[in-house]
């Protein structure tokens, strides 16, 4: 029987590596977000989603400072809001983050939304390529673009992200963006992965291959992103979840099993789609 094993961290195609669990920082505040960040990276975690969106890069600068990690062994990722969508308002979205962050540089940066009915995204792009070429962030890419968001922007510069952050479940698996990013050498990363409290992790294969494996609902939703080549983001502000989440790296899981859960697509209750939200 093949078996897929998670992974500990993915290979981008400019060369770097991202960590395959990070810890997802929405909706938490300042407080929250300082504790629940200086827990995770005590507990193992290396990667840290944030955005100017949530206010509370603050705290995220705050929780990274009181863990004592060296910069260089964390990997922090920030996006910017759509009235940063131009090269000037990039430059200034990084300033205002590296100042809250307290850091000097920003490991990824994501435009957050494409928002294409203000039709600036590929200025927010050509701003992202302006502050890498300055040293100010080593990866750029996006998140919420389908393809029809990507081919402009690589049109227009040459140049394609190194990751698409989406919203992914097993019941929202966004198959025709995945195959997209993949055929480009974007890595596709997930957001609210256990999807985010609506009742994913009450469904019976879920429970099932939990049983099968001796591991959590939760942890055999990651299992599923790890397997498939995807990283994942999700939140938690408990100690006892944040263990629980980062163990998902070492789970083996048969392609049956995969598959199984890759049935219950097109169910997902909270669809964000880029074309009608985003900010
Ligand atoms: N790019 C985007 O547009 C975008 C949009 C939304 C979110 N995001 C990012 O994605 C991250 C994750 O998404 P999300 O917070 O919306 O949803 P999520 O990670 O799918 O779900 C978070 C919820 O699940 C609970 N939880 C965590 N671990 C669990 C476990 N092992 N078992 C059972 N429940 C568990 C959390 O509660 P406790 O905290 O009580 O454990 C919380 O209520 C965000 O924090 C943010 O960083 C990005």
């Amino acid at each position: 029987m093949s078996g897929y094993r998670a992974v500990m961290d993915f290979v981008l195609a400019d060369g770097g590596r991202i960590p395959a669990i990070g810890i997802g920082t929405w909706p938490m505040n300042d407080n929250e977000a300082e504790r629940a960040v200086a827990d995770a990276i005590a507990l193992g975690y290396r990667l840290v989603d944030t955005a100017f969106a949530y206010g509370n890069e603050t705290g995220v600068g705050r929780g990274i400072a009181v863990s004592g990690l060296p910069r260089d062994e964390l990997f922090i990722t920030t996006k910017f809001n759509k009235d940063s969508h131009s090269v000037h308002g990039v430059a200034h979205a990084w300033q205002d983050s590296v100042h809250k962050l307290g850091v000097d540089y920003v490991d990824l940066m994501l435009i957050h939304w494409p928002v294409p009915q203000l039709g600036r995204f590929v200025e927010a792009w050509e701003g992202l390529l302006t502050i890498q070429g300055q040293g100010k962030v080593r990866h750029i890419g996006v998140s919420n673009f389908l393809p029809e968001h990507l081919e402009p922007i690589i049109a227009a510069t040459g140049v394609a992200p190194v990751l698409n952050q989406l919203q992914i479940t097993p019941r929202y698996q966004q198959a025709e963006a995945r195959a997209y990013n993949t055929a480009l050498g974007i890595h596709t990363q997930a957001w609210s992965p256990l999807g985010q409290g609506t009742g994913l992790l009450d469904i019976a294969i879920i429970g099932k291959l939990a049983d099968k494996y001796g591991i959590t609902r939760g942890q055999v939703v990651l299992a599923w992103d790890l397997c498939q080549g995807m990283s994942a983001i999700p939140k938690s502000s408990h100690r006892g979840r944040l263990v629980e989440n980062l163990a998902a790296t070492s789970i083996v899981f048969e392609q049956d099993d995969i598959d199984a859960l890759s049935a219950i697509d097109a169910s997902e209750p909270d669809i964000k789609h880029p074309n009608s939200f985003g900010h």
